[in-house]
This record gives structure tokens, C-alpha cells and sequence, in this order.
């Protein structure tokens, strides 16, 4: 199975729905349709009315980010994996680089997924190393250290998955060429399969995916999908990440 995950940031008000229609409308007609799945990721202020709206269609909606805690508590401005999944979305993103920069800690992001996980979210969660983390050839002790300081084998392995954004490609047009994204896939599944042998995260790849270069990345069989940005935010521009994956 395959997923084109789409992951709006600061984006989107309700006549947005829109975008959504159109690429559910792709979606259901699709020929390809049983080999991959498509999940949004809205802004919280969305979540709800998305869900109900696509509760009976193949969209999943998921968050972009939960708090650390499980249910209810004092913190301003806080939302919980609990509430969350209350209004019905059904995965959220962990880890992204951009709450990693606002001060996301390990163990914070360890009681993240915990929590998410025990209140039914699958979790989508991000790792990726930074330009001079990349310069310094750093990337694989980087990425290592994000996985194993944060996923454990207690962890229901199955209902996570991992995506790999070099922090570096987010929204910049550049890419890690076919090989480094293939050894760097491939040493992601290894630090996965010794935490559990036979609970494996899917692994996705994240940043500038386009319907251009998307070619390219389809002949990285290990990659096992997409996190999509900015192209997300155009039905069009989504819609053809996914034909011309499949063309
Ligand atoms: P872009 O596709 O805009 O580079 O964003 C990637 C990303 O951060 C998705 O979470």
C-alpha cells in the first residue's frame, strides 16, 4: 500500500473543502485506486467539519500536530490526541520539522506518539536532518538518534509511520538525488527492524514533491509514499503527483 499524505500547514478556510472534493472525486474514479490511500492533514480549525464531510468517502483526515498529554488539561491552547480523535480525524503527524524548531523535544515528542497511538491515531512521524547536519555528513547519525530516542518496541509499530523530510528540500525545489534517497531509505528500515523485526513503519519521503520529479522517486520501490506540502494545496498539482506515479 501506498500514501499520498498532504499536509497543509497554516493553510486552508472552510470553502477549501473544495480542493478536497475535487481530489476525492479523482480518487473514487481512479483505476489505481486500491494501491494507495490519500490522507489531509488541515489546519485543527478544519478537522472536524473534514471529517464528517468525508467520513464515508476514501479521504482520511488527519492533524498536523497533537499535544503531549492525553485527554483534558490545563495548557492554553492545547489540543489532545484525545480531542483530536473526537472529531474524527484519524492520524496525526508527529515530529515535523517545523514544531521540531518551536521546540519539540524528544521526549516530548516520545509522549506524543504514546499518547496518539493509545487514543487511536495513527501516527505520521517526521524525521529529516538539516543542511549542515547534511554537510557534514551527519545525515545517518542524525536520523538514528531521532528514531531510537523517540520509537520504542512497546510501541505498536504497526500504526506508525515514518516519513523522512531532509529538512533542507522543505519547500526549497531541491531534492536528494535517486541514489542518497535510496541508501538513505534503506538505512531508515534498517533502524526500524531493530527496534521490532517484524512491526515495520512504512517510510515516506517529504519535501518539494512534484508531479515532475515524483518519475524519479517512483523508481525507489522502498519508499513507500509521500508527504506532500505545498502541492497539496492545488487539487491539480496533487491529483498529477498521483497519475504520474502510477503512469
Ligand atoms: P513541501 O512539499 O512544500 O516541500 O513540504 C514538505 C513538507 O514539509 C510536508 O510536511
Amino acid at each position: 500500500m501506498r500514501y499520498f499524505i498532504g499536509n497543509w500547514k497554516m493553510f486552508g478556510v472552510p470553502k477549501s473543502i473544495n480542493i478536497l472534493n475535487k481530489i476525492n472525486s479523482f480518487y473514487s474514479k481512479d483505476k489505481n485506486r486500491k494501491k494507495y490511500r490519500v490522507i489531509i492533514t488541515p489546519p485543527y480549525t478544519l478537522i472536524e467539519t473534514f471529517s464528517k464531510h468525508f467520513k464515508s468517502k476514501k479521504i482520511s483526515i488527519g492533524s498536523q500536530n497533537c499535544y503531549q498529554k492525553d485527554q483534558f488539561s490545563s495548557n492554553t491552547a492545547a489540543i489532545s490526541p484525545f480531542m483530536i480523535r473526537s472529531v474524527g480525524a484519524k492520524y496525526t503527524l508527529v515530529g515535523h520539522s517545523d514544531n521540531r524548531v518551536e521546540g519539540d523535544t524528544n521526549i516530548m515528542l516520545k509522549n506524543k506518539v504514546h499518547f496518539a497511538l493509545k487514543n487511536n491515531l495513527k501516527v505520521v512521524f517526521c524525521i529529516g536532518e538539516n543542511r549542515a547536519d547534511k554537510k557534514k555528513k551527519k545525515t545517518f547519525s542524525v536520523l538514528k538518534k531521532q528514531i531510537t530516542k523517540v520509537l520504542d518496541k512497546k510501541m505498536n509499530l504497526n500504526n506508525i509511520i515514518v516519513a523522512y523530510e531532509p529538512i533542507w528540500s522543505i519547500g526549497t525545489g531541491n531534492i536528494p538525488t535517486e541514489n542518497e534517497l535510496f541508501k538513505t531509505t534503506l538505512y531508515i528500515k534498517k533502524i526500524l527492524k531493530s527496534i521490532n523485526k517484524k512491526k515495520r513503519p512504512l517510510v515516506l519521503y517529504g519535501g518539494s514533491v512534484d508531479g515532475k520529479n515524483v518519475k524519479m522517486f517512483k523508481e525507489i520501490r522502498e519508499i513507500d509514499g509521500f508527504l506532500i506540502g505545498g502541492a497539496s494545496k492545488s487539487h491539480k498539482k496533487f491529483i498529477d503527483i498521483i497519475k504520474n506515479y502510477y503512469r
